[in-house]
């Protein structure tokens, strides 16, 4: 098929709200490490990893081969038969993330993640209500919409009950019209009236991101999860991480991003970057929280022996390429760049984030959300080579994530390409 006619299918049948990114859509044909090829044949540096979620560079050759000799060994068993790397990958987890996590539960995304770090938390405290935050991003689901504090995002009204929104650490925007760390960490005191005044004085978990993906990589003042752990566990409710975009060393130095925080999660939560593209899902708890499901269930597809080889390879190459510091090197030399741009182009509001996760929130006068420089930034970027995405509420922040691997080079063209199509949008 041509270009053509490959957006023309993509518009006859898949549903209308399968959205993409530019004026004409980008249709891949292929990629490799760091770069994605068009049906063209034109080359594109990924700074965006589909969506955080190449860790180790596109096709990585050690991923491929795991995937390869264990498709031609056992492709499929369901959970009902016990394999090999089914449980290897549950013990690689409880190895290597943080506190008394021991019990994985595999699933097939971030959607289906979270659903079970909830239901657990639920059944084990006997508790209904969830605190979530605002600006969020949890997932397609009925309850993952729910928990989500997006418009965007909720393409369905509010129909899971126990769900409570409160303000979120976002210093660039205070809710509350303060400025830290004269705030107190307001953001987070809230919690406590949040609890006393939406519940019954009781709650089961409450859910966050440690850094927030979608919501523009929205990250909070280093005390705010201590704040939150200590008034949350007052009231007798689990800390479910939501690492589906931090984990993995994303945000440089630590292997997830709660550790940046200084708590220790009961729950977290894990997809995308797990395995480098192949679909995943994981929720890892506490044995007595894990075990707190009393009958029976069933993933057909969770823990899957290709998907469970195709982890424990991603895994490996983060771990033996030293990954996580790399993310927090390169990191840093592409953060230095981004506050360079901030310095010479005052459409740049705010330069945020952590290691590999870094944003930009385009704006105009008095910080009016600026979603016409980043809708004509992304066509310049896209015509010089680089791909980039964008969030925020009000979709005027730049996102930025390389896969785990990527070198000095590519992060100063990346900067440069940054510089030329800022400089093209004439402010
Ligand atoms: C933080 C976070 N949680 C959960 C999800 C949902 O993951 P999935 O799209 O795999 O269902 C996403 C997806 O973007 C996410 O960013």
């Amino acid at each position: 098929m041509n270009k053509q006619e490959i957006i023309d299918k993509h518009r006859k049948y898949l549903f209308s709200c399968v959205a993409t990114y530019y004026d004409e859509p980008l249709v891949v044909d292929h990629a490799k490490d760091n770069y994605v090829y068009d049906i063209d044949g034109k080359e594109y540096l990924d700074f965006f990893g589909g969506i955080l979620t190449v860790s180790v560079g596109h096709c990585n050759e050690k991923v491929t081969k795991a995937i390869e000799e264990q498709t031609h060994k056992l492709q499929h068993a369901s959970t009902l038969y016990p394999n090999e790397p089914h449980v290897r990958l549950a013990e690689k987890l409880a190895q290597i993330t943080p506190g008394r996590l021991q019990k994985s539960f595999f699933t097939n995304s971030g959607t289906e993640a979270n659903e079970t770090a909830v239901l657990i938390a639920q059944l084990y405290t006997k508790c209904q209500d969830v605190i979530a935050l605002r600006h969020s991003y949890s997932g397609r689901s009925y309850m993952a919409l729910s928990l989500t504090g997006n418009a965007s995002w909720r393409i369905a009204p509010t129909t899971v009950p126990g769900i409570h929104h409160i303000p979120n650490a976002y210093c660039y925007r205070c809710p509350f019209g303060l400025t830290y760390p004269s705030c107190d960490l307001k953001c987070a005191k809230d919690l406590e009236e949040a609890i006393q005044t939406q519940t019954q004085g009781r709650v089961a978990a409450l859910i966050a991101e440690p850094i927030q993906g979608v919501g523009g990589y929205i990250t909070p003042p280093k005390e705010y999860f201590k704040e939150i752990v200590s008034i949350l566990k007052k009231y007798g409710g689990l800390l479910i991480s939501d690492e589906v975009q931090t984990g993995w060393g994303r945000t440089g130095g630590k292997m997830f991003g709660i550790e940046q925080w200084g708590v220790e999660p009961d729950i977290m939560t894990f997809a995308k970057g797990m395995a480098n593209g192949v679909p995943i899902g994981a929720t890892i708890a506490t044995p007595e929280v894990a075990d707190s499901i009393k009958g029976m269930t069933i993933s057909t597809f969770g823990g899957n022996p290709v998907t469970a080889a195709a982890a424990l390879a991603t895994i490996q190459v983060v771990e033996e390429e030293n990954l996580v510091e790399n993310a927090r090197v390169m990191g840093k030399r592409l953060r230095d760049g981004l506050e360079a741009l901030k310095q010479k182009y005052p459409v740049v509001g705010d330069v945020r984030g952590m290691g590999l996760m870094q944003a930009m929130e385009l704006v105009g006068d008095n910080k009016k959300p600026d979603t016409e420089s980043l809708k004509r930034l992304f066509e310049a970027t896209k015509k010089h080579g680089l791909l980039i995405g964008k969030g925020g509420l009000m979709g005027n922040v730049v996102r930025i994530a390389p896969p785990l691997n990527v070198t000095k080079d590519q992060i100063d063209q990346a900067l440069k390409v940054l510089d030329q199509s800022f400089a093209q949008l004439g402010h």
